[in-house]
Parts: C-alpha cells; structure tokens; sequence
C-alpha cells in the first residue's frame, strides 16, 4: 500500500473508532460553533450539502466561488463540507492552511473516470492539443492540464483559447459536448460523466412539464444533451439560483442535485420548485449525490475536534496543479 493510501486508511479508521464514541445526544451545531472559534476554522460547503450543514457553514457556494474564497481565507483551518476534489483544491490554492474533509470517501464519479496516468497517456495521442480540465478531477490530473474550468466559466476559458488551437476536454463529456454546441468548437472529449446528472429520466421530465406546463425548466451542464435540449436555462449551481432569484416565472423544474433545492428556496421563498425526476424510483424522487451526502453534522463535528481527516498534496504536483488553477482563476476575473 502506498504512503498516502496508507494515511488515509489509518485516518478513516481513526475517526471510525471515535464515531463510535460520540454520543447522538450531542448538541452538534453548538459543539461546532464552539470549536470553529477555539481553533479559528471555516467551514466551506458545497450547494449539494445537508441543509444543517449549509446552514453551520460560514460560505456555501458552487465549485468556482468556493475556490475563490478558499484561495483568500485566513483562517487557520478550511473544514471542507463537499467532496475530496473540492477539498484539494482548497489546498493546492492556500497550501499553508489545514483542509479537512468530513469523509475522505466523498469522491466524485467524474475524478474517479479519469486518472492522472490514463490521462498522460492519452495526451500522447493529441501532441498538439492543450487541455482544458473540468475542476472535478484530482490534483494529479489538473497537473496534467494547461487550463481548469468550473460550471460557471466553462465557456468564458474555452473562449481565451485561440480558434485554430484543438483542445482535449476532459473528464464530462456532457458538459463537454455542451460547450462544443455553444462555441462549435471540436473538441475532444474525455470520456466520463457524473451519475448523479445522468440519472434524470426524459420521459418523466417531459411528463412532469406537461403536468406544469407553466413551469420553466432548469438543468446543470453535467445533464445529458436530450435533457439540455428541453431546458429554458443551462448553468452551474449558482447560475440556477441567480436565474430562479430574477426570472419571473413562479415555478422551475430544477434539473441538478436536489440539495440545491434548500438554499433556492432560502433565496427565492416566493417560488415553487420542482426537482426533476430520475429513471429509477427512489424515496425522495430526485437525484442526490451519495459522495456529497457522506458529510454529516456527526463527522463535521469529529473532524473538528480531532482535525482528522486532512487532505494533503504532494508538492511536485500542487505546484503544477496551482498553474492551470491560476490561470482559470485569472481568466474568470476579467
Ligand atoms: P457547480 O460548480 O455548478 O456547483 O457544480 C459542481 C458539481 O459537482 C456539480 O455536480
Ligand atoms: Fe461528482 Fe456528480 Fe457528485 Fe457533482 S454531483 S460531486 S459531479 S458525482
């Protein structure tokens, strides 16, 4: 076993052991707040999070604006409540900080399609490509890459790159392909997707449009082009809030991770919001992210006390993953 796996196994089973220790009685909100200032900690969560989670987090945001505010934090501690790549990230951009993440098994579906050793290798092929990757992938991945992107600025890096320069984009081919249809770009795809956006069943979405036909219909870019087709607005988390915030409809059907629902509603209290529905049936009739739902106020308030799980970076690669972050981060900014 590798050292990393081998910390990370040793790190799990720790605060295993201590789960197992902490009474559900405890009040978890206060013992949080409590521990947040003795150890001068944020937390920083994701749309996708547990409502009790976004409600205890100093920021909640989509990829990019967590990125953003971790690159800027001055708190000793960044407690990451979404998952590992976001976390990661956190620390490629503020290395001198301590990034802790709630379960170091929340993972991604679209990191784990492509490795950083499958992705150099397929590079070969392409001499002449850059490579423009989609920030839900791993350090060693985005060391690999000439550029980063998130949901919201997709389309504004692809933009910066010149016309005649092919591009390899990689790891979701849907959000992928969405953005060749809007540039009319060719570029090429890596072949992943994220299960949680590739769960939405189209007859059922169409059947719930025609049950509200007044209803606008709202999707994430990682959606599948037959679901991007129907939608009156395509956009990252926040985007989808924004557009539900001032558009003057009064219902949405909303086509992403049903956890966004809460924070929507929070900012949009005046509107109905309907989630959209999936192939399989399942009790809450929408799509949740299994990885994103590993944080629990429990394992927040573990990760705190003991300051277990920390994520970490070997330096070689932060160093190269910081470079095509930077220039996202530059490029978002004009
Ligand atoms: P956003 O950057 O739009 O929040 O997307 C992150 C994500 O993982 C969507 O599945
Ligand atoms: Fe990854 Fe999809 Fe979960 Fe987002 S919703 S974290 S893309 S698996």
């Amino acid at each position: 076993m590798n050292t990393d796996l081998a910390k990370a196994k040793a790190q799990l089973e720790e605060v295993g052991y201590l789960a197992i220790e902490t009474p559900k009685t405890l009040d978890f909100v206060k013992e949080i707040n409590r521990l947040k200032k003795e150890k001068n900690a944020v937390i920083l969560a994701h749309y996708y999070q547990e409502p009790e989670i976004q409600d205890i987090a100093d920021y909640v945001g989509d990829s990019l604006g967590l990125s953003q505010v971790a690159a800027t934090v001055e708190a000793d501690i960044i407690v990451f409540a979404g998952v590992h790549f976001m976390a990661e990230t956190a620390k490629i951009l503020n290395p001198i900080k301590k990034v802790l993440l709630p379960d170091l098994k929340a993972g991604c579906s679209l990191a784990e399609s492509c490795s950083a050793e499958d992705l150099a290798s397929f590079k070969l092929d392409y001499p002449k490509h850059v490579v423009v990757t989609y920030v839900n992938a791993s350090a060693g991945v985005k060391a690999h890459s000439d550029l980063v992107c998130t949901s919201s600025n997709a389309e504004k890096i692809i933009a910066s790159i010149p016309k005649d320069q092919p591009i390899i984009f990689a790891p979701d081919k849907n959000l992928g392909a969405y953005i060749n249809k809007q540039t009319g770009r060719d570029m090429v795809l890596w072949d992943g997707a994220c299960v949680v956006h590739e769960a939405f069943s189209l007859d059922k979405l169409v059947a719930l449009h025609l049950e509200h036909p007044d209803a606008k219909m709202i999707a994430h870019p990682e959606s599948e082009g037959h679901i991007l087709k129907i939608a009156d607005y395509i956009g990252s988390t926040s985007g989808m809030i924004d557009y539900v915030k001032t558009n003057k409809s009064k219902k949405f059907i909303v086509a992403t991770e049903a956890g966004i629902l809460f924070k929507m509603q929070q900012e949009a209290p005046d509107k109905i919001l309907i989630p959209a529905p999936v192939n399989e049936d399942n009790t809450c009739a929408c799509s949740e992210c299994g990885y994103m739902k590993m944080n629990t106020m429990q394992k927040l308030y573990l990760c705190l006390k003991h300051e277990l799980p920390e994520v970490t970076v070997d330096e070689d690669i932060r160093k190269q993953a910081l470079i095509p972050i930077e220039r996202m981060l530059e490029i978002s900014a004009k």
